[in-house]
């Protein structure tokens, strides 16, 4: 990633106080690149590993993108919030367990000039957003639901963008119907790929 965009990453994620934060990480792959997927923010493995989509919910996307002939290498790869949100429990043993949670809008919009400055760098011809965060982030879309495995024409972005469930959803929702949904949706993505 570009060393300006990382100071900016590095300065509003050290600069910011309202909440503990479980530290950040920047976007990965090549710049410019053709397809650009948008996460959410990165979990506990992201910030050890210094990478987007490493951990558990990483390696059901990194299957589905091998599944449509693509590899880590050919994509690039970042999020909507840079930092690591954190929930942090004490119980009354004293225990305390840190857990993940969604950032908040004001947490998006603190990086909002520098995914868009990502965007303008990475230059894609499409963004493929992963679940709701970075949908409603992007587009005027209001669920995930309501717009999956489509391909749309953004005129704000001047570029398609490609909404898709987060690849955590398939933790969330064990079943046959809803794994067929989320695979078709990547050979949708495969369709469009070969159209633009
Ligand atoms: N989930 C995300 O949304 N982003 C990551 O980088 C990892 C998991």
């Amino acid at each position: 990633m570009d060393e300006i965009l990382k100071q900016k990453i590095k300065q509003i994620s050290e600069n910011y106080t309202e909440e503990k934060i479980g530290g950040f990480i920047y976007g990965d792959g090549p710049i410019p690149c053709n397809i650009l997927f948008v996460g959410e923010a990165p979990g506990k493995t992201e910030v050890e590993e210094g990478k987007p989509f490493v951990g558990v919910a990483g390696k059901n996307f990194e299957k589905h993108l091998n599944s449509i002939g693509l590899s880590r290498k050919d994509v690039h790869i970042t999020n909507t919030c840079f930092f690591r949100p954190i929930k942090i429990k004490e119980s009354s043993s004293g225990r305390t367990t840190i857990s993940n949670r969604p950032p908040k809008t004001s947490e998006v919009n603190l990086f909002r000039e520098v995914l868009n400055e990502e965007i303008n760098l990475v230059n894609p011809k499409i963004i493929v957003t992963l679940g709701n965060v970075p949908l409603k982030r992007l587009t005027n879309f209001k669920s995930i639901g309501e717009c999956h495995g489509d391909l749309y024409f953004n005129n704000e972005l001047k570029r398609y963008v490609f909404p898709m469930y987060h690849p955590s959803a398939l933790t969330y929702n064990r079943n046959e119907e809803f794994y067929s949904m989320y695979q078709e949706d990547w050979n949708k993505l495969k369709e469009a790929l070969n159209k633009i």
